[in-house]
């Protein structure tokens, strides 16, 4: 008798469910195949797989080039390695801001092509008509407040958002507009996190912060920051578990080693 075992997937309703009862929900980046295997083996409930990919995998500055079939290869591949997470996937610049029917066009493409879950879209009630017509669809939308990266040339910089008491009203403002749409979930980035509390407790989605504190419903991090993989950044808000770029290069520099003096590979490595 084979013995299978069920795992049981995370879904839209899962973490909303772990907000009502006060489970905090752990999400964290995933571009490709072996990483997104590794992170649902230990028990991740979201991946996501960000733009942010334009900055880690392919070294751009920003997240502004990456395009759609670009994310598209990266969520497929996620896609292959997951068993219970449920994946989140960004929608890139330029595939949805003003103009509603591209942005449904993008998430149908994402959720076809890729096998993800959801999609997630930078912005408040400017981007209402593209979240609206992409969730008549039935794509389930995750929102992201704060600093959003796909607007870094309007901000300028990657510093803390809505410190001043204007931007703030408006960052509960747009929280709720989200809420009431039907985003089933929203990412508050780079905040204040006495504010990020008042939002969490203003609505009843629950809020994924990164940098906004320890009040928020779940945290995210991208998990090349998280491992060290990526060097020289250092903000206040990143907790480094490993220092991964420094053991790849000594176990690379250590592996030259080894094939310059001849001993790799040895008698038992050879066939
Ligand atoms: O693209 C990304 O990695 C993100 C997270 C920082 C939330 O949007």
């Amino acid at each position: 008798m084979s013995v299978h075992k069920e795992v049981k997937r995370v879904t839209v309703h899962v973490v909303q469910a772990m907000k009502m009862r006060g489970e905090k929900i752990s999400m964290l980046t995933a571009y490709d195949f072996s990483m997104a295997r590794i992170l649902d083996a230990a028990g991740i409930d979201v991946l996501l797989v960000g733009d942010s990919a334009s900055n880690v995998m392919a070294g751009h500055e920003t997240t502004l080039p990456i395009t759609l079939d670009q994310m598209i290869y990266h969520a497929s591949s996620v896609v292959r390695g997951v068993k219970r997470a449920l994946i989140v996937v960004d929608l890139p610049f330029g595939t949805y801001q003003g103009d509603s029917k591209g942005a449904l066009n993008s998430a149908i493409r994402i959720m076809k092509e890729s096998g993800a879950h959801a999609v997630k879209l930078e912005g408040g009630k400017e981007i209402e008509d593209s979240i609206k017509r992409i969730l008549s669809a039935g794509v389930p939308v995750m929102g992201h407040l704060g600093l959003t990266p796909q607007s870094i040339y309007k901000f300028g910089t990657y510093t803390v958002r809505a410190k001043e008491e204007e931007e703030a009203k408006r960052l509960i403002k747009d929280a709720k507009h989200l809420e009431k749409l039907g985003c089933f979930a929203v990412v508050l980035e780079k905040i204040p996190a006495a504010l990020a509390k008042q939002v969490s407790e203003s609505i009843n989605i629950p809020t994924i912060g990164i940098g906004g504190g320890g009040d928020t419903d779940g945290q995210v991090l991208v998990t090349h920051d998280l491992l060290g993989i990526t060097k020289d950044f250092h903000p206040r808000f990143l907790r480094r578990y490993l220092e991964l770029f420094d053991l790849i290069k000594g176990s690379v520099e250590q592996y030259i080693k080894d094939v310059k003096s001849g001993d790799f590979p040895n008698d038992n490595e050879q066939y």
